[in-house]
């Protein structure tokens, strides 16, 4: 009686089961996409989260951190909460932390010349420093740029260090390679840029290179022109880091660059 009780418990138990997996798979399925893999909806493999018209905010994201999409202006208005959550959730500390780890392997796997002449680039915004406080109260990136409000906080001098990054830069100074500091801020954000920097704790940098004042050209124009100034006059640039591409595009670009995330705003 016991062994025929079990029996039909096990035969409803695994009917239930199926039901509820069928249940959530035709849920997911919405829109008629065909199916390239396994669904696993019980490792909420197949949910299409942040969606609220449009592609999906996650989808958006890739196209954004792979330099697939270009030129946009602002993050979608459905995707401010999705990356308002990638930025202060977790995520993005975790996908930092995973570009900063390959960076560090790579860095201390390097045969250096014992010259002094290695040097990597870092870029500022979103890489040595992060600007969150200023993006969390400004709709993390769905709303238009407002240079007057940002020169406003940049101007403070107190944003926080990417704890991150940091911990790039303090292991390359170990290692005896030196940071090099390179942005697309003006010569006129150099003080308080130099004070933000220094009073969170990156010191001893080689240079800090900005932006000339009235200078009309592209960030990869600038970028990759200085770091040619830096490779003509001797150094070796071993790695460059920053959280666009156009930190990173351009000959020479570095021995090897890193791309730190950043889905809340695009520097053409
Ligand atoms: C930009 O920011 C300034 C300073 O906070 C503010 O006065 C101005 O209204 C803002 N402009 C727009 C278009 O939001
Ligand atoms: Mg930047």
């Amino acid at each position: 009686m016991a062994k025929l009780l079990a029996a039909v418990l096990a035969v409803v138990l695994a009917a239930l089961a199926a039901g509820t997996a069928t249940g959530m798979l035709s849920a997911e399925i919405d829109d008629g996409m065909p199916l390239i893999h396994m669904l696993r909806p019980l490792l909420h493999s197949s949910g299409h989260l942040g969606r609220l018209g449009g592609v999906p905010c996650d989808s958006w994201r890739f196209a954004v951190e792979t330099d697939t999409l270009r030129d946009w202006e602002t993050v979608p208005a459905r995707c401010e909460k999705y990356v308002g959550n990638y930025m202060l959730g977790g995520q993005y500390r975790s996908d930092s932390q995973a570009v900063v780890d390959e960076a560090v392997a790579y860095a201390e796997g390097l045969k250096l010349s014992g010259d002094g002449k290695e040097v990597w680039v870092f870029d500022v915004d979103e890489t040595t420093l992060s600007n969150l406080p200023y993006y969390a109260e400004h709709g993390f990136g769905s709303e238009p740029y407002n240079s007057t409000a940002f020169g406003a906080y940049t101007k403070l001098a107190n944003a926080p260090a990417l704890p991150e990054t940091q911990r790039l830069y303090k292991r390359l100074q170990e290692l005896g390679i030196k940071p090099v500091i390179l942005t697309g801020r003006r010569e006129d954000k150099r003080e308080s840029t130099a004070k933000n920097l220094a009073d969170v704790g990156y010191t001893g940098y080689e240079k800090l290179l900005l932006k000339p004042q009235d200078a009309r050209v592209t960030a990869v124009e600038f970028k990759s022109g200085e770091r040619k100034k830096l490779v003509d006059a001797g150094y070796v640039i071993v790695g460059n880091i920053g959280d666009q591409w156009t930190d990173l595009l351009g000959e020479p670009e570095g021995d090897r660059t890193f791309k730190l995330p950043d889905p809340m705003y695009y520097v053409g």
